[in-house]
């Protein structure tokens, strides 16, 4: 397993354990996170999973595709380690991926 940390605005930290496979949008519903609303369920659609990536996590994942990068010009407040949480998949080398949750989508 897995291990995602996601920290929501007000500083709550929520730890959830991920398979491979699944993407980290799908790791937030699970773990009942409402930031993450995911509206169009993993389509690249909504931007509604709108995620901060930590710092020292962002390099380490796989760039975003251009539909990433172009819904994430429409997200609110967007910020340089802005991904979309349903175009990243888990895998055992993402185990204690840090992810800040927007204020915007509390
Ligand atoms: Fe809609 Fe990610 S769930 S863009």
């Amino acid at each position: 397993m897995t291990k995602i940390i996601f920290i929501e605005a007000d500083g709550t930290t929520i730890e959830a354990t991920a398979k491979p496979g699944m993407s980290v949008m799908q790791v937030a519903v699970n773990a009942g996170i409402a930031a993450i609303a995911a509206e169009c369920g993993g389509a690249c659609a909504c931007g509604t999973c709108h995620c901060y990536i930590a710092e020292d996590w962002f390099d380490r994942l796989a760039p975003a595709k251009s539909d990433e990068a172009d819904m994430i010009e429409f997200v609110v407040d967007p910020i340089p380690t802005s991904r979309l949480s349903c175009q990243i998949e888990v895998t055992p080398e993402l185990d204690g991926l840090v992810i800040h949750l927007p204020s915007s989508q509390t």
